[in-house]
């Protein structure tokens, strides 16, 4: 076996595809959740995929002194950090709930990995930082916008809290992946995405919609300047996504960084609309969607696609899932959920 790799927020959506994909590829992987945003049923899914009895601590990452106790117990050098708030609209109305949330779990992880003497991490960041770019596609090197959100605040405050640590600190090496929109499931439907509440983001809507948990889509906005007048996102698969922090952390154990801070778009390098999804989704999983159009959502921005590029070349990545297959395996994923 490789080394072993701290997965911290390892029970949610990204963070169980990402431990499935490390143990396939010879990693070990310790998963420390506090279960706010997951259950146990993550866990348990990625033990039955892989076969592997994968650790499982449930511990707050912003408890440093339990935090703690999962450094002193395992032997691992690399961490990737998932741990963290994620909804937007939330963040707007309660941002003191993400500032403390999303930016003591990670000031912690750097400080216990400098204690325990640790090296390497992988920050999930998101392509929220871009805002609304002023050049399509985003490359890394686009210039961020003032975030609109404490949510995206808090991944630009992220970001920089872990270029200032490499700067200053000789033993660390960070890469932070900027997500574009995270879809699908795991091909064995034993994991996928598990909103609580009604989901905020497009594709959870859709499949429960499907399922009839849902009475009907809201298409936010047709009058877009775009081709169709939806908006157009990069739409990418959640095993995709998976695989490219498993070349991230190798890439630093392999000590191939070119600097010891960097950032990789992580997308297909396609956008989407909104209609060519739900289009595509009818079509590939054969039924008819209840949807309407209804008036733009505040705060999207029209376009976001990425510069894939520098993943290409650097971590040998891109994504290979076709948006077909990720749809089917979205929907797989809903009908395994209800019971359907
Ligand atoms: P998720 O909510 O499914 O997973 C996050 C996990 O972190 C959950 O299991 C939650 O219980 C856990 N967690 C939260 N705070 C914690 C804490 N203080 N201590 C321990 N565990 C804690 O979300 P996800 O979609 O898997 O997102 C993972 C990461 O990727 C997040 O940082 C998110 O901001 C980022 N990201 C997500 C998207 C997306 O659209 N899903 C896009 C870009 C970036
Ligand atoms: C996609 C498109 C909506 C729901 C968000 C966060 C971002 C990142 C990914 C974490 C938009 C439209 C949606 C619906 C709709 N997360 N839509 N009806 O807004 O691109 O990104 O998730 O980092 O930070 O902001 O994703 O899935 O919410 O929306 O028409 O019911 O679908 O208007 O055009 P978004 P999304």
């Amino acid at each position: 076996m490789k080394q072993t790799v701290l997965v911290s927020g390892g029970a949610g959506y990204i963070g169980s595809h990402t431990a499935v994909e490390l143990i396939n590829a010879g990693f070990g992987v310790v998963i420390a959740d506090n279960l706010s945003n997951s259950d146990m049923s993550g866990v348990e899914g990625v033990r039955k995929i892989t076969g592997v009895d994968v650790p499982f601590v449930n511990v707050d990452c912003c408890d440093k002194e339990a935090f703690s106790k999962v450094f002193e117990q395992y032997d691992f050098d690399s961490v990737i950090h998932f741990a963290a708030y994620k909804a937007v609209g939330e963040s707007v109305a309660d941002p003191m709930k993400y500032y403390r949330n999303n930016l003591l779990s990670f000031m912690n992880v750097i400080d216990l990995m400098r204690e325990y003497g640790r090296h390497n991490i992988v920050f999930s960041s998101s392509a929220t930082v871009y805002g609304e770019a002023d050049q399509l596609p985003v490359t890394e090197q686009t210039p961020r916008k003032p975030a609109t959100s404490a949510y995206g605040n808090t991944k630009q405050m992220c970001e920089d809290i872990l270029r200032d640590s490499v700067a200053a600190y000789e033993a660390l090496n960070g890469i932070a992946l900027r997500y574009f929109n995270p879809i699908g499931a795991h091909p064995s439907a034993l994991i996928g995405e598990l909103p609580r509440g009604v989901p905020q983001n497009l594709v959870p809507f859709i499949t429960q919609t499907a399922a009839g948990v849902r009475e009907c889509l809201s298409i936010f906005g047709d009058d877009y300047p775009t081709p169709d007048g939806s908006c157009l996102r990069d739409y990418i698969d959640v095993v995709d996504l998976a695989k490219a922090h498993v070349v991230a952390i190798a890439r630093m154990i392999d000590g191939k960084s070119k600097t010891r801070y960097e950032i990789f778009n992580v997308g297909t390098g396609n956008g989407t609309s909104v209609f060519e999804l739900v289009r595509g989704f009818e079509r590939v999983n054969n039924l008819k969607l209840n949807y309407k159009v209804a008036p733009r959502r505040p705060g999207d921005v029209v376009a976001i696609w990425a510069d894939t590029a520098l993943a290409n070349e650097e971590l040998g990545w891109k994504a290979e899932r076709s948006l077909d297959d990720t749809l089917a395996s979205a929907w797989a994923w809903e009908k395994h959920v209800r019971g359907l």
